[in-house]
């Protein structure tokens, strides 16, 4: 099977307490898979794990069949992986909506008017035009998430890891991005603890425990 994100017996300590061990997942070309879990029993870690934002004792993570090793590798695979923080403050950099959605384009060096239009339709795309020229400072916490998720989607990265993508979102939002996520055919690992919404994207569901995923 091809595979986008393949992890091997991944153990990872803190402070001499294991907050997981033997986490072993194969996400195949296009897959969707959720990971849910209780609070606190490392879902962020692992996702950070496998952008080289934390380090694991043991085990190993490749992204398309590469092993990561080296940060030179972990900064290769980052190119290839969008990630949408659990916390949008952790993630949002830019004054205003089209300037933070625009800004990877920007950043590779796009015409700006290319990367205006393309962030433009992504914001339309998730309903939310209307937030275009506002503050980002100024937005509500679900108006984050969603400005988060377009400036990730709009770089058309290989690989979504979206850390808990749903939370803060009203219903109407909530189903939307089910449907828009559903519909987006890539490889995406989700954390999350909305059943529901996890169903709806079309997700395969594991569960976080200490002794790995299940
Ligand atoms: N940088 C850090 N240094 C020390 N402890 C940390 C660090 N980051 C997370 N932790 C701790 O590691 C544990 C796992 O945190 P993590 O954020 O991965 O949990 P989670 O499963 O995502 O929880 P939630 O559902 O609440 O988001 C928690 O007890 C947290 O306090
Ligand atoms: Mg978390």
């Amino acid at each position: 099977m091809s595979c986008s994100i393949t992890l091997k017996n991944l153990s990872l300590s803190r402070n001499g307490d294991t907050l997981f061990k033997n986490v072993t997942l194969s996400v195949g070309h296009k897959d969707k898979i959720a990971v849910m879990g209780p609070n606190g029993a490392g879902k962020t870690t692992l996702l950070k794990a496998i952008v080289g934002l934390c380090r694991v004792q043991s085990g190993t993570i490749e992204i398309f069949h590469h092993e990561l090793i080296t940060e030179d590798d972990f900064k290769k695979a980052r190119g290839h992986i969008g990630f949408v923080f659990q916390d949008s403050d952790d993630q949002i950099i830019a004054p205003t909506v089209i300037e933070e959605v625009a800004f990877g384009l920007l950043n590779s060096r796009m015409k700006p008017a290319e990367a205006q239009a393309q962030a433009e339709a992504i914001l339309a795309e998730l309903g939310i035009p209307h937030l275009r020229d506002r503050i980002t400072l100024h937005l509500s916490g679900g108006e984050k998430k969603l400005v988060t998720l377009a400036s990730v989607l709009v770089m058309k990265p290989d690989i979504l890891l979206l850390d808990e993508p749903s939370a803060g979102l009203d219903e109407k939002s909530v189903n939307q991005l089910a449907q828009i996520l559903a519909s987006i055919d890539k490889s995406m690992l989700i954390v999350s603890h909305d059943l529901d919404f996890v169903n709806k994207m079309g997700a395969q569901i594991k569960y976080l425990t200490p002794d790995g995923l299940s």
